[in-house]
């Protein structure tokens, strides 16, 4: 007999996901600083963190926050245009744009809920989004949320992209959206070809530039930068502070055009409170330390291709060609759970990540390299996946 009660189907539904071994657990990883966390009462080594500089843990980030908090408040109050936009945020906004090198900038409270703002203001009904399969889920819900058409295309092919825009309206926008550097395979989009096609059939280019702010480009700028490439009026960036940068927070940057549309229609940022002023404090000085501290960027990349160089050599598939996203693909959802649990029992941790976040037959364990890596952690790791691979027969 099938349940009925709204209890009884929830619980039949994660029953659904757990027989077919997608059972999902919160993991308590405290106390964690740096780069070591307690798991399950045994302390690891952490490379499961996006904080790529090492920056969450800089005493200079702590202190901002809590400056701004004694001096300020805990609080903003309201949303954005109620009575939350702070002068910390005009503040945080002017250096968002001056980094990113684009007339102007806005901030949000996450990532996430940048996307959902940017991509769902900018195409509406009678648009049309046209948006990489391997897309954050951010986006993927933005592109739901949004009510215009939306045309997926096979990860990275630009000729496909560019086809499907060539079908777009005549009078409405085209969205051209991808995210700079994938999350789960950690490789670069074809930004050069992605914006020529954009300019081509006159559309904006949606860049979701998470993992690649403070990490990629000779400045830490993203993958503007890494390409050579300076922002124009079709770009729009997206981005977070919570990963390279250390904090917590998203924003946009583009066209003055563009942040007007998000001021006035970008429902994330007008019916939701806005920021403290230590997020804000603590967002302006991860910026800062970006430039300050440039030695981390040439840490990381450094760490990053010797992880990679050691999966090689044991013969082990890994995807993407380089930086800190360093993911070993399993194939099989269980193989992924078994070398993760091998990694915890050597003092590493590490996520098995699996479908839905990857394609059925693509689970991986993903290892993130930060700054606050030591070689000799690159190796204790390295030598633990090694050897939990081959335990679980890979
Ligand atoms: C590509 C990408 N975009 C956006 C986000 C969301 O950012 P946030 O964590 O700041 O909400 C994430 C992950 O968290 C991400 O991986």
């Amino acid at each position: 007999m099938s349940a009925s009660s709204p209890l009884e189907i929830l619980k039949e539904r994660v029953a659904g996901q757990q027989a077919v071994g997608l059972t999902r657990r919160l993991v308590s990883v405290g106390p964690s600083c740096g780069r070591f966390v307690s798991v399950r009462g045994r302390r690891c080594l952490l490379m499961a963190s996006n904080d790529y500089l090492g920056l969450a843990a800089h005493p200079r980030l702590a202190q901002a926050s809590l400056e701004a908090a004694a001096a300020c408040g805990t609080g903003s109050g309201a949303s954005r245009l109620i009575s939350g936009t702070l002068e910390s945020h005009v503040e945080l906004e002017q250096a968002i744009a001056r980094f990113k090198h684009a007339p102007a900038a806005l901030f949000f409270p996450t990532g996430y809920m940048t996307n959902l703002g940017v991509v769902s203001t900018l195409a509406t009904e009678g648009d049309l989004i046209v948006s990489d399969r391997l897309n954050h889920a951010s986006l993927i819900d933005a592109c739901r949320l949004s009510h215009a058409e939306v045309k997926v295309y096979p990860h990275g092919d630009v000729a496909r992209a560019e086809a499907l825009l060539a079908q777009g309206p005549e009078r409405g926008i085209k969205l051209l959206v991808t995210d700079g550097v994938f999350s789960m395979d950690g490789d670069l989009a074809p930004v050069p070809a992605l914006l020529e096609a954009a300019r081509r059939q006159n559309a904006l280019l949606v860049i979701d530039d998470a993992h690649a702010t403070g990490v990629w480009g000779a400045t830490g700028r993203g993958t503007l930068e890494h390409f050579g490439l300076e922002p124009t009026p079709e770009v729009v960036m997206a981005g977070t502070f919570s990963k390279a940068l250390g904090g917590l927070g998203g924003f946009a940057a583009g066209a003055p055009e563009v942040i007007d549309a998000l001021v006035h229609g970008a429902r994330s940022l007008l019916y939701s409170t806005a920021p403290p002023p230590a997020q804000a404090a603590v967002a302006l000085a991860g910026l800062e330390l970006v430039d300050a501290e440039p030695w981390r960027r040439d840490h990381l990349h450094a760490l990053s291709a010797l992880l990679r160089k050691r999966m090689a050599e044991a013969g082990l598939e890994v995807a993407g060609e380089a930086g800190p996203i360093v993911p070993v693909l399993t194939g099989g959802a269980q193989a992924a759970l078994d070398v993760a649990e091998g990694l915890w029992q050597r003092g590493v941790f590490a996520p098995a990540v699996r479908p839905p976040t990857v394609p059925q037959g693509a689970s991986r364990i993903r290892l993130t390299v930060t700054a606050a890596h030591e070689e000799r952690d690159i190796e204790q790791a390295a030598q633990a996946l090694v050897e939990a691979a081959r335990e679980a027969g890979i």
